[in-house]
């Protein structure tokens, strides 16, 4: 499939799950301490979710139970909620959530220190993040998409982390996953050319060890085979004329004349 390229109203009303998204992040980030429940923590996301209008596009998908992917230290993405699955110091913990209204979508992951966390797993949780910013430096019109997945890889390489690459970002828009897949390492192509009013959720995900992983029994939480701890940061990122735009930030599009028409 080609990828969708959004006209300037559907960009608009892109930005609406978004900026929320990025808004309930925050919350969420201010639950993060240890004696939380996974479980907590998405049952307070999706009412978070439902509160500011939207629907959670996690929850179902393909049968995936919950509404935030909450994954825990040697867990990559895709972990399931559980009452019984309470956070300690020391732990770090990635959420990956997204949300739709109007039927546009919205998807971003964030990894949090669970109280105090050794300084090799905050630098692990500070190189998704570095290494997402790297890529978005090639998130441009006129670069091509694997610019931005070998400016990933190669920060991620450069600085001793694993990347995971049986997970990739992708395209998002009317559907959570569009085309382009975007993988988070250097490829033998150039991939497709970055134009304006691509939408392209970027998601690196990092590890403190090896690159392999492996699915529990539960069909979806995917773990490091070394057990090694991961990180996850991503953002829905529009390809513009100009610099890129980051819209599941809290305060995006707020200085653009606010909230679009749904
Ligand atoms: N956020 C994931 C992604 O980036 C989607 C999670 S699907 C779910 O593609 F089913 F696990 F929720
Ligand atoms: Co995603």
């Amino acid at each position: 499939m080609p990828v969708r390229i959004k006209t300037g109203p559907q960009i608009d009303r892109m930005r609406v799950p978004c900026r929320k998204l990025g808004q309930i992040f925050d919350a969420l980030g201010e639950m993060i301490r240890p004696g939380v429940s996974t479980f907590e923590i998405d049952a307070e996301g999706e009412r978070l979710i439902r509160e500011a209008g939207g629907v959670p596009n996690f929850l179902h998908y393909e049968g995936y139970p919950a509404s935030i992917c909450v994954s825990v230290n040697e867990e990559v993405v895709h972990g399931i909620p559980r009452k019984d699955r309470i956070l300690k110091e020391g732990d770090i913990v990635s959420l990956d959530a997204g949300m739709v209204i109007g039927g546009w979508h919205s998807d971003a992951a964030r990894t949090y220190p669970v109280g105090n966390v050794s300084e090799a797993d905050a630098a692990l949780i500070a190189a998704a993040e570095e290494s997402f910013f790297a890529g978005l430096a090639y998130a441009r019109a006129g670069h091509t998409l694997y610019e931005i997945s070998a400016a990933i890889g190669g920060w991620a390489k450069a600085h001793g982390y694993g990347v995971v690459r049986d997970l990739t970002g992708h395209g998002i828009g009317r559907a959570l996953h569009e085309d382009p897949v975007i993988p988070n390492y250097a490829q033998k192509t150039k991939g497709v050319l970055l134009v304006p009013g691509m939408t392209l959720a970027i998601e690196p995900m990092l590890t403190a060890g090896g690159e392999e992983v492996a699915w529990l029994d539960d069909g979806w939480t995917v773990v490091t085979r070394d057990g090694a701890k991961a990180s996850h940061y991503e953002n829905t990122v529009l390809i513009t004329e100009d610099d890129p735009e980051i819209l599941t930030l809290p305060g995006n599009a707020a200085a653009r004349g606010g909230e679009a028409a749904e």
